[in-house]
């Protein structure tokens, strides 16, 4: 397959291309560099020995993207392109709708004018909202999103369902990704936020290093076993392996799909940061803080759709996914030193 990944220089992209690259197809990157770096592409080559052909450009040039798509025979783009930091999300909705909604509306349109009629589109769970029922099948009411950012994400899957409703030969596929983490098992490529993290692991993670002195836990009053937050954590290789799937199923299948990408297994705050320390071999120090606005208490998925369309499971469990996210994390720091 000829496949461009839209955002394929950032952290589930990065990861998606060195499992195509590996799976001997073409893989072109456009990436506007926002929130990643251009060296990812060397770390990509040294996994693999192959290179994607890289594009600095925004999705949002229709322009650039109609002659990306036109000139290299692009079959199907994964578009994993947007913005994602929930908080930034709500004080700048504007630059979310725009990047987010106005940039895929913009991309489709040029895969239209180049004859391009299949995506992968990088949904996330949290479209479901507070979980009515758990786990969480893809029939679960959508809506009662809570932030800007997880907006964009149902609307952007609506917007491929009436494309879809339109255009008869046109593919999309949604995955909706419970909580990816974990990193190439060479820690060249992980995940490395600037700034802060706002997500767990890279936060367990970089006090672990000694970067921060010691993790809030958001809420130990929630109704789970220990009172902290339960979320189905899922390594971000296997989460690759189902876009070579997801891709392969949509050259296949025209219409549109929700799929989700989840173990089916949910691990609370708690657990997660003793599956680190095991990982490290170091005590982690952690305080109990408020709990953080929007956040639910639980949600895990059913992926029996995702074996059942796919072919595909998850087979890395969490202590793979904690020893890699340690290895990237040790691998920064010598680069540092
Ligand atoms: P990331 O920020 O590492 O990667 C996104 C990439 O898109 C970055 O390299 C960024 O530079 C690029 N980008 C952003 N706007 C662009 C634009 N207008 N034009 C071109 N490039 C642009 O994020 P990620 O964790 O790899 O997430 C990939 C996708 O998966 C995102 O759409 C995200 O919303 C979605 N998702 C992520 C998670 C998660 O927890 N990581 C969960 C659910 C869904
Ligand atoms: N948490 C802490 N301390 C922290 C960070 C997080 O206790 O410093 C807790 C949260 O309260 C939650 C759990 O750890 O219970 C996971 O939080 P994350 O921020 O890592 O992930 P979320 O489940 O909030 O959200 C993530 C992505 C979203 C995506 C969603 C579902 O950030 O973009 O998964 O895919 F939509």
């Amino acid at each position: 397959m000829r496949v461009l990944l839209t955002g394929g220089t950032g952290f589930i992209g990065s990861h998606t291309a060195v499992v195509l690259l590996e799976g001997g197809h073409d893989v072109f990157i456009c990436d506007n560099l926002c929130n990643s770096q251009v060296s990812t592409l060397d770390a990509i080559e040294a996994i693999c020995g192959r290179r994607p052909v890289f594009f600095e450009k925004d999705i949002r040039d229709k322009a650039a993207m109609r002659s990306i798509l036109a000139d290299n025979g692009i079959e199907a783009v994964v578009h994993f392109a947007g913005l994602k930091a929930v908080g930034e999300s709500c004080a700048k909705p504007l630059e979310y709708y725009d990047n987010n909604v106005a940039g895929t509306v913009s991309l489709l349109q040029a895969m239209q004018d180049a004859g391009c009629r299949s995506m992968i589109f990088s949904s996330s769970s949290t479209v479901y909202g507070t979980p009515q029922k758990l786990p969480l099948t893809e029939d679960h009411p959508v809506g009662g999103v809570t932030n800007p950012y997880g907006r964009t994400k149902l609307v952007i899957e609506s917007i491929l369902s009436d494309l879809c409703a339109a255009d008869k030969n046109f593919c999309a596929v949604c995955l909706r990704y419970f909580n990816p983490i974990g990193a190439h098992a060479s820690g060249l490529i992980g995940e490395n936020p600037n700034g802060i993290p706002n997500n767990l692991l890279p936060y367990v993670a970089r006090v672990a290093a000694g970067l921060l002195k010691e993790v809030n836990v958001f809420g130990n009053d929630y109704p789970t076993p220990d009172g902290t937050g339960v979320r189905d954590y899922i390594h971000v290789m296997d989460l690759a392996r189902g876009h070579v799937l997801a891709l392969e199923y949509a050259l296949k299948h025209p219409g549109w799909e929700a799929i989700n990408l989840g173990t089916g297994q949910g691990y609370s705050v708690l657990e997660i940061i003793a599956a680190f320390e095991k990982a490290c071999g170091k005590k982690i120090a952690y305080r109990i803080a408020p709990r953080r606005a929007g956040d639910i208490a639980a949600n895990w998925a059913d992926p029996s759709k995702a074996l059942k369309l796919l072919g595909w499971k998850a087979e890395l469990g969490l202590e793979e996914m904690c020893a890699s996210a340690w290895n990237f994390q040790q691998m920064l720091q010598k680069k540092s030193n």
